[in-house]
């Protein structure tokens, strides 16, 4: 069993192809507000203390470039190091003192089994103020991840990080590293990359004020709004303009001690109405499972070269007439 843990997760990292109308989007219509940017990258803040939950990054290809997860102080990340280092984990980065313009602190960096730079902090910059919006996010709730290693993958969260497994469904693993009920999920999938990452919105009206601002500007929800089984967390869930998904949440079950009774496929297959507690969201809007497999992602990754190639080759017969 892992002696030092991870707690809490703080921030993802998105690269982007454009940067500008995706910060516009994530502060518009998602809730988020630029709190520092430089060469290329941007980093959004929610209205709660973390320095950042979203940083942004000028890039060719839309993809998840990393996320971070928190630790209770400099001494728990070098623990965390040498114990990734004694578990032959894949450690890109040695604990070093981390930039300013993202928050500074110290912190190190290691690769998960299947690829994903996995970034680890303590001492990070945090705001004082706290904007009075429940229709904006607070924090980071959780983030997904499809897995096609998924054994190694659980393995590195509990072994490596100290993740504990909370719950586990037919297609899905919850871990915990704090009191929320999971900071990372992982499913069962047949590539690796971003499944959704979640803000917490304060409440329930807040998230039902959040959604409404959404479909007002036109973004109509893939699924929700509704109730998971594991988690007992109040979902919306949207594809933004990258492709990515993202869930509005709130309500998440808090486990205070270590008392918290792990349940297996057999128990969530039968326990509450699935796919939705409520029995309210059951259908999903179309495309939005492939969205959930990184489908979009990759197609508009894809719809994009092609826009390029095409003008290059354009570009290319133009000049030799
Ligand atoms: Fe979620």
């Amino acid at each position: 069993m892992a002696q030092t843990s991870a707690y809490g997760i703080r921030s993802v990292d998105l690269a982007v192809r454009d940067l500008e109308a995706t910060k516009a989007f994530y502060e518009a219509q998602w809730g988020l507000k630029e709190v520092a940017r430089e060469n290329g990258s941007v980093f959004m803040r929610a209205t709660g203390k973390d320095h950042h939950v979203l940083a942004l990054h000028q890039a060719s290809r839309s993809k998840l470039a990393s996320i971070t997860l928190g630790a209770k102080s400099r001494a728990d990340v070098d623990a965390l190091h040498a114990q990734a280092k004694a578990l032959a984990a894949t450690v890109l980065e040695a604990p070093h003192e981390l930039s300013k313009i993202g928050g500074g602190g110290y912190g190190f960096s290691l690769q998960s089994p299947e690829g994903q730079r996995v970034n680890i902090a303590a001492g990070v910059a945090e705001h004082g103020d706290h904007e009075q919006d429940a229709s904006k996010p607070e924090r980071l709730s959780h983030v997904v991840l499809n897995a096609a290693k998924y054994d190694e993958q659980i393995a590195f969260y509990r072994d490596v990080l100290g993740f504990r497994m909370s719950d586990t469904t037919d297609f899905m693993d919850f871990l915990r590293c704090c009191e929320d009920h999971h900071s990372i999920a992982v499913a069962r999938s047949e590539g690796a990359c971003l499944n959704h990452m979640a803000y917490e919105l304060p409440n329930m009206d807040g998230l039902m004020r959040g959604t409404g601002r959404m479909k007002k500007s036109g973004f109509e929800m893939g699924w929700g709004v509704g109730r998971h089984g594991p988690g007992d967390n109040v979902f919306a869930y949207f594809v933004e303009p990258n492709g990515f998904v993202t869930e509005y949440t709130t309500g998440m079950e808090q486990v205070k001690d270590d008392k918290y009774e792990w349940h297996g496929a057999d128990y969530w297959a039968t326990a509450f109405p699935r796919p939705c507690r409520w029995e309210m969201a059951t259908e999903f809007r179309p495309g939005f499972r492939e969205a959930m497999k990184g489908k979009a992602v990759e197609e508009r990754n894809q719809r994009c070269e092609e826009v390029i190639a095409k003008g290059l080759a354009q570009g290319l017969k133009g000049a030799a007439e």
